[in-house]
């Protein structure tokens, strides 16, 4: 059983002690984080929140005191009262390594079972462990520094739009469903019998009716929920910076986050971001990249050889483009030399789970070029490759041919691994930029439909709302989302403010006017009264968290996260309810088609 405090009060924190403090007595509370018994000395590293201190029991301490101090184990809660002293052999790997507490009194106030895992932040444990210990994960310093770091960007969000007029509401969470595209997390009504509540996938219709209420400008640190597949940047339940600004356009939007990311940036991490930043539109992002969220941090652009190759003998090359598609490769310039065939090989495997049916490649060597596709090319056609895709001595062409869509996403993500294998990512830069003028449609193979890419609240571009109609696919929104580093941190759009689009809109989306009428009548007839024009943006809190701690598993900034099948292993939710609990909630449960 453990002691009690009895008078001894803390004093000092253990990772704060230096050389200045020689001489002084203090009490120190915390784990034992490793005990060593020389036999006349024991020396213990006392750690809390701050840091580890080094105590040692010698002999000017009483016998009891002494064999209590060999008892002390891994993770026991003590309290120690000593006389801080230099040490004769500094530590410099450690804060306080130049001095000690040479121990007068010592209290037990907790022993500990051995931990399943180590408190160190370098240990191999797997993660599954890490999730179910989470309360001793928590203990590593690693894991502290993260949940600090993110504790002052919430202090920095809230004083940065505090300072520029922004009003923090909050929204329910018992509410109805928001288009986000998702699946809702749903909540029984146990008053209203057979009736759900939606968990919020975002405070959207509720930050606009704020802006018909008239509040100007608002933002909230909220948590929002989506039922969706995870990946290791996904959470179902997760933290957004959400915000909405009456009276704006895009540029306004824009400008005003770039000086809150420039703040966020200085306070947390002492880098001053450019501004303004780099601004490119979907479509360029597209044509250069492949995908909609590029990593600027490195070259390797996608170049479009179609044109080159339309007459190509190499009939996978020639057909594509034929069949309405286009051939584009990546020039990885200088690295022929580190990508072996079997490496090659292994991007082909890679480029394939994007829907490539292959990976042609080309390599430039002092000796000629390497490729299983060369006899099948005409002296004037490589000479043409080459000279698009400026191929060098040293270079390694990959090429993909196919419909547009599976040519961009697979060298889009190739061009990510490829660098990633390469580990040519500097880990400290910072490449940020915002995607603009998304196209407003996206057609859902699933539903045949045309859905909204953003959200169906987004405003068209003005030149582009005559083609609503007749020529869907090409109406751009006046939708932006901020990049950094390859990973979307958040998207926003200026919103729709007038009935009679709104409801052109929904039309252009399917949804019958009852539909319409169903799901967000409560907005329409809101936007009957007064509507300012309106946009805002909305920011992943977790995943700037990462950016900022340059990690990657979105896990770690949150402190009890959830598996990627959306389980919490510490506490093994969700679980089965009681009977008596589904009745309240009149639920029945059907397992039958899970068979
Ligand atoms: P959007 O759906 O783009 O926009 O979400 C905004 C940002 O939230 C983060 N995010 C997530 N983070 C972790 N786990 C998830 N499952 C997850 N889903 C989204 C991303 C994303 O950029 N209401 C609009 C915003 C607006 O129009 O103002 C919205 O929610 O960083
Ligand atoms: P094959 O003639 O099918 O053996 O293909 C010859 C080379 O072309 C191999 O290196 C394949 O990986 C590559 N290849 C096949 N299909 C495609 C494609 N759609 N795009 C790019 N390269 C391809």
């Amino acid at each position: 059983m453990g002691e009690t405090m009895g008078n001894l009060r803390r004093t000092s924190m253990c990772g704060e002690l230096r050389p200045g403090d020689e001489g002084k007595e203090v009490v120190l509370m915390g784990w034992a984080q490793r005990e060593r018994n020389l036999g006349s000395l024991i020396f213990v590293d006392i750690r809390d929140t701050t840091g580890i201190a080094q105590i040692v029991f010698d002999d000017t301490i009483s016998d009891d005191i002494f064999k209590k101090a060999e008892k002390i184990r891994s993770e026991y809660v003590i309290a120690v009262k000593g006389v801080v002293r230099l040490r004769q052999s500094a530590n410099p790997e450690i804060p306080t390594g130049e001095v000690e507490v040479l121990a007068q009194e010592l209290r037990i106030l907790d022993e500990a079972d051995t931990p399943p895992i180590y408190i160190k932040d370098d240990d191999n444990v797997s993660e599954s462990m890490r999730l179910k210990y989470r309360y001793l994960d928590l203990r590593k310093p690693s894991m502290q520094a993260n949940l600090k770091l993110r504790a002052k960007a919430a202090k920095v969000v809230r004083d940065f739009f505090y300072e520029n007029n922004f009003v923090e509401v909050e929204t329910p969470t018992l509410t109805k469903p928001t288009p986000e595209g998702a699946r809702d997390y749903l909540v029984p009504s146990r008053v209203n019998p057979g009736e759900f509540y939606a968990l919020p996938q975002s405070p959207q219709l509720l930050k606009q009716l704020l802006m018909v209420s008239g509040m100007d400008r608002y933002y909230q640190i909220v948590k929002c929920f989506r039922d969706e597949d995870l990946r290791a940047n996904r959470q179902p339940e997760f933290t957004q910076i959400d915000i909405e600004m009456s009276f704006v356009d895009v540029d306004d939007v824009i400008s005003i986050n770039e000086k809150f990311l420039y703040t966020l940036f200085k306070e947390l991490k002492g880098i001053e971001i450019e501004l303004p930043i780099k601004r490119m539109t979907y479509k360029e992002a597209m044509e250069r990249f492949g995908v909609d969220k590029p990593d600027l941090r490195f070259g390797f652009e996608l170049i479009d050889i179609s044109e080159e190759v339309s007459e190509s003998m190499f009939k996978v090359f020639s057909s594509a483009v034929e069949n309405g598609g286009a051939v584009k490769g990546i020039n990885v310039k200088g690295y022929g030399n580190d990508f072996t065939r079997k490496d090659i090989s292994s991007l082909e495997e890679y480029t394939k789970t994007y829907g490539a049916k292959g990976l042609a490649w080309m390599k430039i060597t002092d000796e000629g070029i390497t490729s299983p596709i060369a006899k099948f090319l005409e002296e004037e056609e490589l000479n043409g490759i080459l000279s698009k895709m400026d191929g060098e001595v040293g270079d390694l062409l990959l090429f993909v041919a196919d419909k547009l869509s599976v040519v961009s996403d697979s060298l889009g993500n190739l061009r990510n691994e490829v660098a990633k294998r390469l580990n040519i990512i500097e880990k400290d830069d910072l490449k940020l930029v915002w995607i603009t003028e998304f196209p407003f449609f996206e057609y859902d193979e699933e539903e045949k439909r045309y859905v909204a890419k953003h959200h169906p609240f987004t405003s068209p571009m003005d030149e582009d709302i005559h083609l609503l109609e007749s020529d869907p696919e090409v109406v751009r929104a006046r939708a932006y989302d901020i990049v950094i580093n390859g990973d979307e941190m958040g998207g926003g759009s200026i919103r729709i403010n007038n009935s009679d689009l709104q409801s052109k809109m929904f039309k252009a989306l399917g949804f019958s006017e009852e539909e319409a009428q169903d799901k967000f009548g409560f907005l329409l007839e809101a936007f009957k009264y007064g509507t300012p024009p309106h946009g805002g943006i909305a920011y992943g809190l977790d995943r700037l968290i990462m950016t900022l701690t340059n990690t990657s598993n979105i896990r770690d900034v949150i402190a009890f996260p959830k598996t990627q099948s959306a389980t919490c292993l510490l506490t093994d939710a969700p679980t089965t309810v009681s009977d008596k609990q589904l009745l309240e909630a009149h639920i029945k449960v059907n397992l039958e088609n899970n068979k």
